[in-house]
Order: C-alpha cells, then structure tokens, then sequence
C-alpha cells in the first residue's frame, strides 16, 4: 500500500495533525498512520496528492520510496525521474543531529544526475526529491510539480469574517466528503461555504442579517457556486436538519457583531438544538464556554492575541 509523508506547520500542531489523521480515514478507513512530532507518515489507499489538496496545514508532502537504513542510494530508486526533465533535492532534518544541508542536497543532487537525465533546477523541478531525517528512521520520497488551487473570490468582506484556513480545517476535523452538505447557521459573509464548494462540499447557509445574506450570496454568485442563503434565525436548521450533514459556525463575539442573543445564551442554545446525529465544529471566544458543560467533545483552543482565544468545539 503507497505511504505518504506531511511534514506539518508547527503553528496548530494539535489541530494540524487531528485533521491530516481525520481526512485519511475519511477517504480510508483503514489507513495507518505513524506521527513522529510534525511529521506524518500515513499509509492508505488515498494518494498523498488527494490528502493534501484538501489539508490546511501541510507544508511539504509526497509519497514514500522507501525507508532508509543508511544514506545509501542506487539506480532503482530513481525510477520515478525517469521522465522528468527537472528535479531538485531536500533534506529535511527533523533529527536532533546537525547536518549541512545545502551540502547534504548538493552532493545527492550530483549523485542522482549519475543515475538520470533530469537536470536539476531549484525553481519549480518536475520532481522534488526528499531526504527526511528523524531521530527513529529516515525516509525516502518525492513529490511532483503541482498546480496551487485559485482561492474562491470574495467580492465584499467583513471585519468579523472567518479566517479561510480556520473553516477549512474544521470542515476537515468533521470528516465531510465530496458531494456531502454543510450547514452554517451563522454564515456571516460565506466563508464557510466558500471553503466548502472549493472542496465540492455543498453548502448552506443561514443569518438572521438581511445585509449580511446579501454579502453572502454576492460571494457565492462571484465564484458560480450554488450555495444556498436562508435569512432568518439559526433555529431554522432544525427545519432543514435533513438537508445537510454536518455543522460548521462561527458564533458572533459580542461587540462588533449584531446578535438577536447575548453570545453565550446562543452557544448554549446552540449545543441544544443540533440534532444527535450531526457532526459539528462550533468556533467561539473561549469565555462563552465556561460554565457550559462541555465534556465529551473534543477542544482546542487558538490563541489570536492576548483578548481573544478561541475554542473550536468538534463532535
Ligand atoms: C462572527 S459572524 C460570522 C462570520 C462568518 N463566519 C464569516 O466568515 O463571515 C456571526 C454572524 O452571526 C449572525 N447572527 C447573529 N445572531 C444570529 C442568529 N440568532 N441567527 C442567525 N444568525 C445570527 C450575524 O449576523 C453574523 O453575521
């Protein structure tokens, strides 16, 4: 079964490496997954590239030739340059021992250029080639060129909108797949459906905000996607619970935003109104929690500066 790596952005670790773990079992079920600090090795029948596309967190990737016992390289190992016309190497030391790199990526470089034709070329190579050193094993892979995705237009944006990687990993941490429908009962400016059509998630959306609708189906329309914008309270998703499948939000934080509620009565009324079967992913300031009993879901808390932390709620 093809093994990939994820080396992550150390930034969310936590959350980072719950959502690389939670859309491969999504596309697997069966995938095993090793986690040496950042670095993830996962083995599944989804390939590397599928992973990661949908990943907010992964800042490098590819798939595993082989592990290393040694620095030890031969001509069958680089099958995979066999029709690439450009390639580059990197080490990446995640071991406690120093090396120098750019010597290290030099003298394999030479090395490789015995066994292939490819030339080496730093900027944009058909193929990266990757040394990874852990203080357990080292790895052996390669990632190929791949195109970044366009980010869905927003033609009108909102001091209180969601930041984009925010929504996107926790439409990730709830596990939801292509063709499946999110609802956002604070949809506010659409991040979230945004997110999700980029991942071809469908998506809807409710807020009780006429201006606030209108900038949402303004970034929908922008983008030709085909969300839907219900204005009205968010009790409504009782309503239409069975329309979507899970529940992705970001709860007003008081000041700025307009709110029918005090916050903290509609995180709680929230919590109590989402049918059982639903997966959820709530954000909101951390404050609004305490007191409500909030066991048995899984939290984490972001820091955003010293008044604001949020906690991100997944069930
Ligand atoms: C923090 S903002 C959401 C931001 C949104 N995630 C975005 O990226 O633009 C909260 C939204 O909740 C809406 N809202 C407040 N009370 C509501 C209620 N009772 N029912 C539905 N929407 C409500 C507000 O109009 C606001 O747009």
């Amino acid at each position: 079964m093809p093994e990939s790596f994820f080396v992550l952005s150390k930034e969310q670790l936590e959350l980072a490496t719950d959502e690389i773990v939670a859309i491969a079992k999504m596309y697997d079920r069966f995938s095993k997954i090793k986690i040496i600090s950042n670095l993830i090795i996962i083995q599944s029948k989804t390939n590397w590239e599928k992973i990661a596309q949908r990943a907010t967190f992964v800042k490098t990737s590819g798939q595993i030739l082989r592990k290393m016992s040694g620095l030890f390289l031969n001509e069958e190992k680089f099958e995979v340059l066999k029709n690439a016309k450009t390639f580059v190497c990197r080490i990446i030391n995640l071991s406690s021992n120093q090396f120098n790199i750019q010597e290290l990526e030099s003298s394999m470089g030479d090395m490789i250029s015995k066994f292939s034709k490819a030339k080496v070329k730093f900027d944009n190579p058909d193929i990266i080639v990757y040394l990874i050193f852990t203080d357990k094993e080292n790895f052996f892979g390669f990632s190929k060129k791949s195109k970044d995705k366009d980010r869905p237009k927003k033609v009108k944006n909102h001091p209180n909108e969601l930041d984009w990687k925010l929504a996107r990993v926790m439409l990730n941490l709830i596990g939801l797949k292509e063709g499946q429908t999110v609802c956002d009962p604070f949809c506010g400016t659409g991040t979230t459906l945004l997110e999700a059509e980029l991942m071809k998630i469908k998506g809807i959306g409710i807020d009780f905000n006429k201006e606030m609708c209108e900038i949402s189906k303004g970034n929908i329309k922008a983008n030709n996607y085909k969300s839907k914008i219900i204005q009205d309270d968010f009790h409504k998703l009782t309503e239409i619970a069975n329309e979507f499948q899970g529940i992705v939000t970001d709860l007003p934080y008081g000041r700025n935003s307009k709110t029918t509620k005090d916050p903290k009565n509609l995180l709680k009324e929230l919590l109590s109104i989402i049918p059982k079967k639903k997966r959820f992913a709530i954000m909101f300031k951390k404050e609004l929690g305490e007191g409500l009993k909030l066991d048995g879901f899984k939290k984490y808390e972001i820091y955003r500066h010293k008044s604001l932390t949020r906690t991100v709620l997944i069930k």
